[in-house]
């Protein structure tokens, strides 16, 4: 019926929106679990149990292909509910690889063996069950040799950014940017490792200063996404145009969508 793409909240929709400035006929189903956000704090199994849920809301919804576009879920549940089994003709897929192939400077799927890459001090700043897990970490070692991780968690900005905070958000981004740096003070490349972290780039990479490359996820996840699909058409799935539904208050999702993407966006109850 159409692509899926779920996030705990309103921080999909910056990777929801280079997917549809990248394929604009490509129908999509946008499904944000604002009822149980934000995920960050919350525990591993809490968090496999909620992006299951939602997975298969978007799958009875007819989306054979469902893109996490959540890192917290990428990264503690993905690979447990594969393992898990997934039904026959579904997919799921998630956020990280694409950002760690582009900062591994590989193509889309090369899979040779890890090698030497430019950026060798990376710092990471996700939600602290993405930090928790390691798997950003997990994924790079497959494919790069001799890169110092630092991790910050970055506590209270996705609280901040639903509730709709986003002076509260940048001071927060911030302090954390300043707490990475006592870690490592001079940083090449910086990964936005949630999804709701785009809304505030410029901030972070005002507080990292210009010789940092901020990287960030929504154009590219969007291009792998078209790569996928071309390798996959099957998956594309028919219809037109985008639904957004959410499990939360839908009068107030959508407020708060309309405020980010300063543009209209109406959301249904799921
Ligand atoms: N936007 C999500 C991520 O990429 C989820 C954040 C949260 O719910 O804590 O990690």
């Amino acid at each position: 019926m159409a692509v899926g793409i779920f996030d705990s909240g309103l921080g999909g929709l910056t990777v929801l929106d280079a997917i549809v400035a990248g394929l604009p006929e490509q129908p999509l189903v946008y499904l944000g679990d604002n009822a149980h956000a934000p995920y960050g704090v919350r525990t591993a199994d809490d968090i496999y149990a909620l992006t299951q849920a939602g997975v298969q809301r978007l799958w009875d919804r007819g989306c054979d292909l469902v893109v996490l576009a959540c890192n917290t879920a990428s990264a503690v549940a993905l690979r447990r509910m594969q393992e898990a089994g997934v039904p026959r003709g579904k997919r799921v897929l998630g956020v990280f690889v694409p950002l760690i192939e582009a900062l591994t400077e590989r193509e889309w799927g090369d899979n040779s063996p890890p090698r030497e890459v430019d950026a060798r001090h990376v710092a990471l700043f996700a939600t602290p069950a993405t930090v928790a897990s390691r798997a950003f970490q997990r994924e790079l070692a497959f494919r790069a040799i001799g890169v110092d991780v630092e991790a910050q968690a970055c506590g209270g900005v996705v609280d901040a950014i639903e509730e709709g905070d986003m002076i509260l958000a940048e001071a927060l981004v911030r302090s954390h940017v300043e707490a990475l740096r006592r870690k490592m003070p001079q940083p090449q490349a910086a990964v936005l490792g949630c999804t709701h972290y785009p809304l505030l780039e410029a901030v972070f990479q005002q507080a990292l200063g210009p010789n940092v490359t901020v990287l960030s996820q929504p154009s590219l996840v969007a291009r792998s996404l078209a790569h996928y699909l071309a390798r996959h058409p099957e998956m594309a799935g028919q219809g037109s145009g985008v639904e957004y539904v959410t499990t939360g208050d839908p009068l107030r999702v959508s407020d708060r969508a309309t405020q980010f993407l300063r543009r209209p966006v109406r959301f249904a109850a799921v």
